[in-house]
């Protein structure tokens, strides 16, 4: 139940590393019980649990592109934590087809795979998960981007996908109240992560760290803050919101 600040049960996509982790870390630390959903072998599950404060953590393994197989690696999330209090769709992917630049076919591959993990994926991972939240009611945090506001013009799927997550954001927030489910959504600049590497190096990313007045990119920690956050029993009246979190480096 989220008026516990403690003890929760909280599914996070796409938490086998970068903010994800950072976000599983957060929860983790504050004595929630977490379920890490990644593509991560079995193999690796034991060093995620064991790197997390507390316990009672687990790790499921799902691609998000395999919708026939969402309901199940949910359903086993709730069924080891106990039910379900938070749900953070987190995972995503980032891949360069500028359209100009790119074949037809790769052009196709991108929207397909970009809006299947970032929109599609996590649309069906929320439907899974609202059969659980509904009991007791709950909290859904969504990892959107600046670029759904900014534009991402070597990136176009990536932009739509999270602006149409913003929209999902909006329209759940709507749906699910009367469940005492509130949705929310953070809106991250670059962040440093496996993600950005190659486009943090210089000279890209002397370019992309003078974008915020700060002169620097977000650590995954300061995500995981603000969902955290969202997430919290205070948040409820947050339901709806997309909370910028990018250095002031666009202001909307
Ligand atoms: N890093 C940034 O600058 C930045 C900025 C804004 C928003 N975001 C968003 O934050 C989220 C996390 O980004 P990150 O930088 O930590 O990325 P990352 O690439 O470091 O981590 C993404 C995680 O998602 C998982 N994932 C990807 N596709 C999956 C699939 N099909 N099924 C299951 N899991 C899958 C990966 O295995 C990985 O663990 C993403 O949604 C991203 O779009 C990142």
């Amino acid at each position: 139940m989220v008026e516990n600040e403690t003890g929760r049960a909280v599914l996070v996509t796409g938490a086998a590393r970068g903010i994800g982790w950072a976000i599983a870390k957060r929860f983790a630390a504050a004595g929630d019980r977490v379920a890490i959903l990644d593509r991560v072998p079995a193999t690796a599950a034991a060093d995620l649990v064991a790197g997390l404060e507390g316990g009672g953590h687990v790790v499921v393994e799902a691609d998000l592109l395999d919708s026939e197989a969402l309901p199940a690696a949910v359903d086993s999330a709730a069924g080891q934590l106990g039910g379900l209090d938070v749900l953070v769709n987190n995972a995503g992917v980032f891949t360069a087809h500028p359209i100009t630049e790119v074949g037809y076919a790769v052009w196709q591959e991108q929207w397909r795979t970009t809006l299947g993990v970032n929109l599609i994926g996590a649309a069906n991972v929320t439907w899974c998960a609202v059969r659980h939240l509904k009991e007791r009611g709950g909290r859904i945090v969504n990892v959107t981007s600046r670029g759904a506001f900014r534009g991402e013009p070597d990136v176009p799927a990536y932009g739509a996908s999270k602006a149409g997550l913003n929209s999902l954001t909006q329209s759940l927030a709507l749906a699910l109240a009367p469940y005492r489910i509130s949705v929310s959504a953070v809106a991250p600049g670059f962040v440093a992560t496996d993600m950005t590497t190659e486009h943090l190096k210089p000279p890209s990313g002397d370019a992309i760290r003078a974008q915020s007045p700060f002169g620097r990119v977000a650590e995954p920690a300061e995500i995981a803050a603000g969902v955290f956050y969202l997430a919290s029993a205070q948040a409820e009246w947050a339901s709806g919101t997309i909370l910028d979190l990018n250095g002031a480096s666009y202001l909307r």
